[in-house]
């Protein structure tokens, strides 16, 4: 399941992000890619350790925990610290799987890789190219989406970020472990998750919709790690 999560953040937070960025220094990208990602990878990240990264990171996962739609599809349990990527002439990321456990900067604690999540901080009008495409069960899905825009996929899929040929891309990138391991069950989810939502603000809390919550509860109780 793909998720497009309109304006995940504001038209400020993406001002402030752009001010930050505009003003750090960028370092190339293969320091954070495995052995066979690096071999077709060529973009600018932003470095660790910097009171630059840590406050994109604080914005980025500070509107993710509290967007419902982030939440009820992914039900994270833990969100790796964002990565900010720079892509602009001829800048790109082949076709590759994501490592399945990453380690955060400096932990030894290993994350399994459940959800990779997108979110643009440029804008479809600022350059060409740099269409993020991920192949899954379900077909190719070519994907570029105003600056603020998240979109949510399963980390197993085959995805590539097409060259930018003009203009630049900056994005912003980050892996969550879910509560809930496998792709079906989450998207099972949160399908009746928002089947709930409608069916009580059509009708309120009836005692239909409240058995349906209940199941819902009773599900993701079996189902969460
Ligand atoms: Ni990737």
């Amino acid at each position: 399941m793909m998720l497009h999560i309109p304006e995940l953040l504001t038209r400020e937070e993406v001002a402030e992000c752009r001010r930050l960025m505009a003003a750090a220094e960028w370092v190339d990208g293969l320091t954070t890619a495995g052995a066979q990602s690096a071999q077709c990878k060529r973009n600018r990240q932003l470095p660790e350790g910097t009171a630059t990264i840590a406050r994109l990171r604080e914005i980025m996962v500070t509107a993710l925990m509290k967007n419902k739609l982030f939440f009820s599809a992914v039900l994270p349990k833990q969100i790796l610290p964002p990565y900010f990527n720079h892509y602009e002439g001829g800048g790109y990321y082949g076709n590759h799987i994501d490592n399945a456990i990453r380690y955060a900067h400096g932990s030894t604690e290993g994350i399994r890789t459940d959800v990779s999540t997108t979110i643009f901080l440029t804008d479809p009008e600022e350059y060409e190219g740099g269409e993020l495409i991920v192949e899954d069960t379900y077909g190719r899905h070519e994907v570029k989406l105003p600056a603020g825009d998240a979109i949510v996929y399963p980390s197993t899929s085959l995805h590539r970020v097409e060259p930018v040929t003009k203009g630049a891309r900056i994005g912003s990138f980050l892996w969550t472990q879910s509560l809930v391991r496998t792709a079906w069950q989450r998207a099972m989810l949160f399908e009746l998750d928002m089947n709930i939502l409608k069916l009580r603000s059509q009708l309120g809390d009836t005692p239909e919709v409240v058995a349906l919550t209940g199941h819902y509860h009773k599900l993701l109780q079996q189902w969460a790690e």
